[in-house]
């Protein structure tokens, strides 16, 4: 019999973005962020003990060494995890996202919660969340050790509208549920332009930014924007989050493209996309609003009622893309499995 631990966990997309670490050892992020965690693109995990002197660590069926350059900060996480004093052994992890690795979704978010979880219900031999919390581990510890590997996967472990905050030092900070999923079923569509060649990754980003111009004014802006967003989903306006969620995005770009020596995520099709979407929303033709991660693809976040338009609209001006559809779901699911 082959027994185990499976961790099923949402990515994210961030309404107002975590974006500069004010200290990078201790993953203390320079803003609060706000992200509303997804419901079908996840990152399943499943783990288990094993006799024997090193992880097994295997990626969809295939097994990747300790010196892989693609899972070196899964293998760093688990060596993380494991200085836990409650923690001891090697584990045999095996992972698969359930979206294409080459759409450029963020994999980061999901994937090192996932493994988060995974890892330490197969440590610990819990079988559910609440055994988890009995043995120390309830959900707050578990973002903050899932956000040790990945700023924005301590975000993926509660489900609904999650808010970071940075609190005034590094102890302080706090993921949290801010809204559950119920209060509104917003949905995400994302429509892809290129995959994950991102130039630079989001740790030489979140260096970067400080060296901006524009980096400060965005600090002293968030406590006010953040407050606005809360409002607009405690009210489910969509009018008052929309604008916001795009003014975010844009001002996350523009202080990379303007920090040293800078990047440049867009490209000439997101910039077009978004141009045209504005044209269509000026129009009446379509009600969805754009936000965007470190890469050129767009999500299009929008209600329930608006989703047919939006997609016809996709389907006649933008064919020939992937698109990914997906909406606010309740976060991560931890089963014990004996097959
Ligand atoms: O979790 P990281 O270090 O990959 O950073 C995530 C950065 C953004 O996705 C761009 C924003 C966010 O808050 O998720």
């Amino acid at each position: 019999m082959n027994a185990f631990y499976r961790a099923t966990v949402p990515s994210n997309i961030a309404f107002l973005k975590y974006w500069g670490k004010r200290d990078a050892s201790l993953q203390w992020p320079a803003n609060d962020s706000l992200s509303m965690t997804l419901n079908a693109l996840t990152t399943e995990t499943s783990a288990k003990r094993i006799d024997g002197p090193d992880h097994i660590f295997k990626f969809e069926g295939e097994i990747h060494p300790r010196n892989s350059r693609l899972f070196a900060k899964a293998y760093k996480h688990l060596d993380r995890l494991a200085q836990l004093p409650e923690i001891e052994g090697a584990l045999e992890i095996s992972t698969a996202n359930n979206f294409p690795l080459g759409a450029g979704m963020a994999s980061s978010a999901s994937g090192l919660g996932a493994l988060t979880l995974a890892a330490l219900a197969a440590w610990l031999e819990c079988p559910d969340f609440e055994s988890l919390a009995r043995r120390g581990f309830p959900r707050p510890r578990l973002a903050n050790l899932a956000r040790l590997g990945s700023g924005s996967a301590g975000r993926s472990l509660f489900g609904g509208y999650v808010c970071w905050r940075a609190g005034e030092k590094p102890e302080a900070q706090t993921i949290v549920p801010a809204f559950p999923a119920a209060q509104w079923g917003l949905r995400d569509s994302v429509i892809v332009f290129a995959g994950n060649e991102k130039g630079i990754s989001s740790s030489e980003a979140h260096e970067q930014a400080w060296s901006s111009p524009l980096f400060a004014p965005r600090l002293a802006g968030i406590p006010e924007r953040l407050e606005a967003m809360e409002k607009a989903i405690q009210r489910r306006d969509l009018h008052l989050l929309g604008p916001l969620l795009e003014v975010e995005a844009l001002e996350m770009h523009a202080v990379i493209m303007t920090a040293k020596p800078g990047h440049c995520y867009l490209n000439e099709q997101s910039l077009a996309f978004i141009s045209a979407l504005r044209d269509a929303r000026r129009q009446r033709k379509i009600q969805a609003y754009f936000t965007i991660d470190a890469g050129p693809n767009i999500h299009l976040i929008h209600e329930e009622e608006a989703h047919q338009a939006l997609l016809s609209w996709l389907e006649t001006h933008w064919p020939g893309h992937l698109l990914l559809h997906d909406k606010v779901g309740e976060g991560p699911l931890l089963e014990y499995l004996r097959v």
